[in-house]
């Protein structure tokens, strides 16, 4: 059973997942705007890890007997600057989110329910991995450019990174 104060912590993270949602799914649609339809295809799929992600949750928490709640979602940005702008952002985005995850960890560990500390695990697993996806693409802007032909590149490089965003 979980204490009120963890099942409002989790249904903080549960509003987290869903920003992250609309926030990967805006940004699909901006690159495909843009005509960068490789990066629409990647952030549109990385979308729906997201929502796996907060349902992953949502579960856990009704699992328990507590009540999940769904709260309103904050409007993502809908304008970048450009390419390079969306993926500094989608990185320091998840560097927030891992802190976020750090913060529900200790806090299972200070209450001592040792299921929920178990259950997170796989969050602490998906945040390495989404840091080390992200900073990927950081490092191909980095290389490649966002300059001429680069961009082009560059997208059809992101796109190769469709369907490698979860650990399941
Ligand atoms: Fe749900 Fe990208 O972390």
């Amino acid at each position: 059973m979980l204490t009120p104060a963890m099942i409002d912590r989790l249904n903080h993270q549960i509003n987290h997942e869903q920003y992250s949602s609309n926030l990967y799914l805006q940004m699909s649609a901006w690159c495909d705007h843009q005509g960068y339809t490789g990066s629409a295809t990647f952030l549109r799929e990385h979308a729906a890890e997201e929502l796996k992600h907060m349902y992953k949750l949502f579960d856990y928490v009704c699992e328990t007997g507590a009540l999940a709640l769904l709260a309103a979602v904050t409007a993502p940005p809908n304008q970048y600057a450009s390419l390079g702008e969306v993926f500094k952002i989608t990185y320091e985005h998840e560097l927030k989110i891992t802190h976020a995850i750090n913060q529900l960890v200790a806090f299972s560990l200070s209450e001592e329910d040792f299921s929920t500390f178990q259950f997170l695990q796989w969050y602490v697993s998906e945040q390495h991995e989404e840091e080390r996806l992200f900073k990927s693409i950081l490092d191909k802007i980095a290389v490649i450019g966002l300059d001429g032909k680069g961009i082009y590149f560059l997208d059809k490089e992101i796109r190769k990174l469709s369907g490698q965003t979860s650990l399941g």
